[in-house]
């Protein structure tokens, strides 16, 4: 078997410091092989933007080991972790598409942005540029704005763009389409899984399993900062194994031929109470 492109072991991470102290993650081991598509899940505050920023070094855990395409990175200071991030292995795509962009670049200053900051000349930079528009459906009079000129679905496709510009070999699309309506879902849906078809490796975090479920292989099911669950999409949706994610399927109607009940949801709440944490 070709080497995993992300192996996560018995990650830890803490928030603040003593009586603050607050532990996010616990224990946490995740694999991503070479163009597999793995759907994080998991509700509000469960660990899954901590688990994403810990790959990029953007939060210091107080344990585990992390390995990117190979490379052993847990170890590494500020300096070596932004040399890492230069070179364009992983990205990251947050949650909220301001974020990803820099307000006070165009929309092709910040295309071009990791291209030049990895070393690429200009000029195959903007040819880089401009394929890559193409593959996200915008358009290139899009190219002088900037993102408070536009939508909130152009703006995510923007993010998505300057993400796999580099051809990353890592994607992590933190919840890439809960910002968006019906009709953006779709089509920045539609661009992840044309992602997905080309072979590259990507992490596609939701709280909905609805929007992962179409676009993931395997599932990965996070509850109070542990994974409850890992396995291929059909299995765990089929016959989930944990409380937590039974509840959360019986919470996705258009999944479940019969949803649960209000009375077999409270059930189901009721036993995770009794989930070791
Ligand atoms: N910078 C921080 N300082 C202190 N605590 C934090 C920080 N970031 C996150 N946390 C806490 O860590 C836990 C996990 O947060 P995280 O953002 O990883 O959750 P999440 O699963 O991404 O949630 P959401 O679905 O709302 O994005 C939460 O309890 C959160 O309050
Ligand atoms: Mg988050």
């Amino acid at each position: 078997m070709s080497e995993p492109v992300l192996q996560v072991s018995d990650l830890e991470v803490h928030y603040g410091l003593r009586r603050k102290r607050h532990q996010a993650l616990t224990g946490v081991s995740l694999q991503v092989g070479p163009g597999e598509a793995v759907g994080l899940i998991g509700e509000t505050g469960s660990g899954k933007s901590t688990l994403a920023r810990s790959v990029l070094g953007l939060v210091s855990p107080s344990q585990g080991r992390i390995l990117i395409d190979g490379e052993d990175v847990t170890g590494y200071s500020q300096r070596q972790w932004r040399a890492f991030r230069r070179r364009g292995v992983v990205q990251y795509v947050f949650q909220d598409p301001l974020r990803s962009l820099d307000p006070d670049l165009t929309i092709q200053e910040s295309l071009l942005e990791p291209l030049l900051l990895r070393g690429d000349s200009r000029s195959s930079a903007l040819s880089l540029v401009q394929e890559q528009l193409a593959r996200v459906n915008l358009d290139a009079e899009l190219l002088p704005r900037r993102p408070a000129e536009l939508s909130g679905g152009q703006r995510q496709r923007v993010a998505v763009a300057r993400a796999l510009v580099v051809e990353p070999r890592l994607i992590i699309l933190d919840e890439p389409v809960s910002a968006l309506d019906a009709a953006n879902r779709v089509q920045v849906l539609q661009i992840i899984k044309q992602l997905r078809d080309s072979g590259t490796s990507l992490i596609f975090i939701s709280h909905d399993l609805g929007s992962v479920a179409g676009v993931a292989d395997r599932v990965a099911v996070l509850y109070q900062g542990a994974l409850v669950e890992q396995g291929a999409t059909a299995t765990v949706l089929r016959q989930p194994q944990h409380a937590y994610t039974q509840l959360l399927l019986g919470s996705v109607p258009t999944l479940h031929a019969a949803p649960a009940t209000r009375a077999e949801r409270q059930a189901l709440r009721s036993r995770l109470e009794e989930v070791p944490a």
